[in-house]
């Protein structure tokens, strides 16, 4: 989809709900420009500061617009809204962001990767900082297709333990591999050094100073690099803070791919919307 444009009519005469309790630059905009480049038509709900379910129930929501509509994305603050809005909802549901889960941010890294450094598999991630949504869904699209990974995070802020499992299992298959370490030299041997904000949307900013060892500097990022052939890819989903989790010189550097990253967003998301809606 990204080397030869799409179909401008492969999704025409269908509407898409996306909804957002939170903020949103590239979601907001991959989606809306994504889904108008298939023919479709996005209907964009900005609900902040309202949230699903308050006005009326969760239930109500998914079995009125789908009525109207052949899709629903939806960022949403508590996962199970999301959940709750797929067991009612007879069309699809897309996680546009909880607090869980990020995965089609996840989908367009993996083609970032894939794009920079040729291949997916037996290429290896070091995720420094706050093991948050975009961690997780990193940590399981990365495992399903043989790239190792790294979480480097300060005691106490590492992913959710079902989510190291969730992905120990899939490399099973890929012979990948799963780490979490706290030390922030974990970064020693890396393809890829990944980063996030410290301090997520919604989240109370005190926990910043635990990460002030992991923020990803010129001195981390040759460290990263000890050992590979080549110099190590910086990613961000943005967006980013300067100066915190990443210094101005790695984001702006050479090594950064974040605006291919946020590009990416649109043609991964319009390729899963023609999985779940093309009719062939
Ligand atoms: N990366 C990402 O999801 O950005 P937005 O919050 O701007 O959508
Ligand atoms: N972890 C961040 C990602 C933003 C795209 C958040 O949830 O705010």
């Amino acid at each position: 989809l990204k080397s030869s444009p799409p179909d401008p009519r492969a999704l025409a005469g269908l509407g898409v709900a996306v909804l957002f309790e939170k903020p949103s630059l590239r979601t907001r905009a991959s989606f809306e420009f994504g889904l108008a480049r298939l023919g479709a038509h996005p209907a964009v709900f900005e609900l902040a500061p309202n949230r699903i379910g308050e006005r009326e129930s969760v239930k109500d929501y998914a079995m009125n617009l789908e009525r109207w509509c052949n899709a629903i994305v939806a960022r949403v603050f508590d996962h199970g809204v999301l959940e709750e809005m797929a067991r009612h909802a007879s069309v699809p549901v897309v996680n546009a962001l909880s607090d869980r889960e990020h995965p089609c941010q996840a989908l367009a890294d993996l083609l970032t990767i894939r794009e920079s450094l040729g291949t997916l598999a037996g290429k290896r991630l070091a995720y420094v900082g706050d093991g948050n949504n975009v961690c997780h869904s990193l940590m399981l699209g990365a495992a399903s297709v043989g790239l190792s990974v790294t979480v480097v995070t300060p005691d106490g802020h590492g992913p959710a333990e079902e989510f190291v499992a969730a992905a120990r299992e899939r490399v099973d298959e890929t012979g990948a591999n799963v780490r979490v370490t706290h030390e922030p030299d974990g970064v020693r041997g890396h393809d890829v050094v990944y980063t996030d904000t410290w301090v997520s949307m919604g989240e109370d900013g005190a926990k910043a100073k635990w990460f002030e060892p992991f923020r990803v500097d010129e001195s981390l990022m040759s460290i990263a690099g000890d050992g590979i052939d080549g110099e190590p890819i910086f990613m961000h989903c943005l967006p980013a803070t300067r100066g915190r989790e990443v210094s101005a010189g790695v984001i702006d550097g050479p090594a950064s791919v974040v605006y291919d990253q946020a590009e990416n967003r649109m043609h991964a998301q319009n390729a899963l919307m023609l999985a779940l809606l093309g009719r062939g």
